[in-house]
């Protein structure tokens, strides 16, 4: 599988998102763009709506990968793949209707993906196997970037790599948080393929130099 690097604009200049994006959509390499929505329930954090999504949409070429982290992101899934999400990761963790969210995603044309916090049990993701195109692993607890990665999150990617190997599931696994030169290179190691980048890609002075090395 193709290795893709994610940088997260969660970690650009809110004030002028548009000028983030065009940072990531020149860095030659990079396909896809992370959009970290959060709600200040699920996490104890605000970020970004539909209208967001939707004004970022025209200026990008970029595949929008767009992460909910949100209490209730079932009620969510329209506006945002109307305002341009191409992917929709949503959490185990919050009580909704996982299954109907995950096959609302796919029915409105976009790729679903199911995600983990840091302390939840990689077994939680069993019962969505079948339903998924990527499987997000959290190396931070969500809410905030620039935290750093947990090194006890390793030995999941390793199952979840398990996983896709024995039963020949073809979904993407991606890490989030704390990815940098040194994590990011354990994360492709345990088996991840698609690595989320928030302040080591926008701090990063050679950004080319940063993704091909996850990436190649
Ligand atoms: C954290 C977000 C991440 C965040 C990662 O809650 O889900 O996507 O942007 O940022 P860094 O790479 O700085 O940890
Ligand atoms: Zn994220």
């Amino acid at each position: 599988m193709k290795r893709l690097i994610a940088p997260s604009i969660l970690a650009g200049n809110h004030a002028c998102l548009a000028d983030s994006l065009a940072v990531v959509e020149a860095t030659p390499g990079v396909e896809w763009v992370h959009i970290d929505i959060m709600d200040g329930h699920f996490v104890p954090n605000l970020t970004f709506g539909p209208q967001t999504v939707k004004d970022l949409r025209p200026g990008s070429q970029l595949f929008f990968d767009v992460h909910l982290m949100l209490a209730r992101p079932d009620q969510y899934i329209e506006p945002f793949i109307q305002a341009g999400a191409q992917n929709v990761t949503i959490h185990t963790e919050p009580s909704y209707d996982h299954h109907a969210t995950l096959a609302r995603i796919r029915e409105l044309g976009a790729t679903c993906g199911i995600c983990i916090n840091p302390g939840t049990p990689v077994n939680d993701l069993l019962p969505y196997l079948d339903e998924v195109d990527l499987i997000l692993l959290m190396t931070v607890q969500p809410g905030f970037g620039g935290q750093s990665f947990r090194e006890d999150v390793l030995p999941k990617i390793e199952t979840v790599a398990k996983w896709r190997a024995e039963r020949g599931y073809s979904w993407r696994i991606e890490v989030d948080g704390g990815v940098d030169a040194i994590t990011g290179p354990q994360c492709r190691a345990a088996g991840a393929d698609t690595y989320v980048s928030g302040s080591a890609f926008f701090k990063n002075p050679d950004k080319a130099a940063f993704v091909a090395e996850l990436q190649d």
